[in-house]
């Protein structure tokens, strides 16, 4: 309540009142007009000033009516497309207030524009840089692959405001998977078939990849049953993780070791398998910071292949300790990420917290850090 002075006095019995416009404030100024005929002014202010507020109370929705994010996909990452039709983020995640939209006729009301970096990485053309950018749009780069991966970045520099990756430090983090709090009673129980020891997957091998020279050392020592395009033995989608599951430990060995990229080679191949993953991928200290506690063997924890090899003779044989692998289960769960739109709603998620002015002016410099 403003202090009352003659002249808010005179405005309030001044100011025109039309019928089509009416509200409270011209409820109450019409009520103080007709006190101040008929009774002393300084009671009818205090009528005025009671009636105003508890009018103006009574007016206020129970709810501030949240506005919704808008957020634009530039490109389908992979060229790859789903439906973004009716209110997805609310529908599949729960998650009100975000509309997806991948319709490039929506730019000039995004809120955010999202750019997956493999469909824009050949130019600056697949940009929409000849459009007005709105000085509160903000885009955001999108990448879910390690740094050697990411051609091309130096062109970027100065254009985005956000970035998405499964990195912990990205203003949109979006990990191939997490670990969240929530046990079961009955944990894993250590599967009848050990006829199989080891397993890996992989699709693309490179001799050159630390993963592929550590591979060629370990399979002097235990036998390793690869699978994937590599050795043409490939296992379709359904038959992936059964696959995984008859043997006792998986190769979850990343491509790249980055900081903080661990993949769905951890995540769903070997954690959705039930079976006990061998790392290698960044230090020890991310995956403690990263995967269920006690859940997993890194290689750096061994001095030699033939070290390593040992161990997991070791703990092949004595059922006790491979059931440690899983004592995880009772205090903890895991939660895998494999949808697009998914990681879209979690934008407006982290909206709120995320850092209004920004601008990555080295983004190669970001990637590469
Ligand atoms: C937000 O989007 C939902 C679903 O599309 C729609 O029903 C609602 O009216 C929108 N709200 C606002 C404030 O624009
Ligand atoms: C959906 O979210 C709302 C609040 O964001 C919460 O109250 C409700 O329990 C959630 N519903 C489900 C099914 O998770
Ligand atoms: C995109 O939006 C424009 C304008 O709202 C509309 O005319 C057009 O049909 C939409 N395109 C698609 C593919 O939905
Ligand atoms: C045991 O594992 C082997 C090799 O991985 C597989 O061929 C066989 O089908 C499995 N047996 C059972 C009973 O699961
Ligand atoms: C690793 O090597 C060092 C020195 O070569 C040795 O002292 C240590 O015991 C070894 N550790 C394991 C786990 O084999
Ligand atoms: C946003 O920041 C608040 C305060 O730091 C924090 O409690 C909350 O968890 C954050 N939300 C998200 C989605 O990061
Ligand atoms: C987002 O980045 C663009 C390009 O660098 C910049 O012009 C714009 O001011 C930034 N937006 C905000 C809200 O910081």
């Amino acid at each position: 309540m403003p202090p009352m002075t003659s002249r808010t006095l005179k405005s309030i019995i001044y100011t025109p009142l039309t019928w089509s416009t009416l509200h409270h404030h011209d409820i109450s100024r019409m009520s103080l007009f007709i006190c101040l005929m008929l009774f002393s002014s300084l009671s009818c202010l205090f009528w005025y000033s009671f009636l105003n507020q508890t009018l103006h109370l009574q007016k206020r929705p129970p709810d501030v009516p949240q506005r919704n994010i808008s957020i634009l996909l530039w490109h389908w990452p992979f060229g790859r497309s789903y439906s973004l039709a009716g209110d997805k983020c609310l529908e599949m995640y729960n998650i009100s207030h975000c509309h997806l939209t991948d319709n490039t006729s929506d730019f000039p009301t995004a809120d955010v524009v999202v750019f997956h970096h493999q469909e824009i990485s050949h130019g600056l053309s697949s940009l929409p840089l000849h459009l007005h950018r709105p000085a509160s749009q903000h885009w955001v780069w999108m990448s879910l692959e390690p740094p050697v991966n990411n051609a091309n970045l130096a062109q970027f520099d100065g254009l985005f405001n956000w970035t998405m990756s499964y990195r912990r430090d990205a203003d949109i983090p979006i990990p191939y998977g997490k670990t969240i709090p929530g046990g079961e009673e009955h944990i894993f129980k250590v599967p009848a078939n050990h006829s199989c020891l080891v397993s890996w997957v992989v699709s693309s091998y490179k001799p050159e990849q630390a993963r592929s020279s550590f591979y060629q050392s370990l399979k002097k020592y235990i036998p390793i049953k690869v699978y994937g395009r590599w050795t043409k033995e490939m296992l379709s989608d359904k038959k992936l993780l059964p696959t995984i599951a008859n043997c006792l430990f998986y190769l979850s060995f990343e491509n790249s070791e980055a900081r903080d990229y661990i993949s769905e080679k951890l995540w769903r191949n070997a954690f959705q398998a039930g079976v006990v993953p061998v790392v290698l991928g960044p230090s020890r200290a991310t995956y403690e910071a990263l995967a269920p506690p006690g859940s997993f063997i890194h290689v750096s924890d061994f001095n030699s292949t033939a070290s390593l090899a040992a161990y997991l003779k070791l703990v092949a044989a004595d059922r006790k300790k491979y059931e440690g692998y899983f004592q995880w289960h009772r205090t903890h769960a895991i939660k895998t990420y494999t949808e697009w739109r998914e990681r879209l709603c979690q934008i407006c998620v982290k909206y709120p917290n995320l850092t209004a002015k920004q601008i990555y002016q080295d983004l190669e410099g970001w990637v590469s850090s």
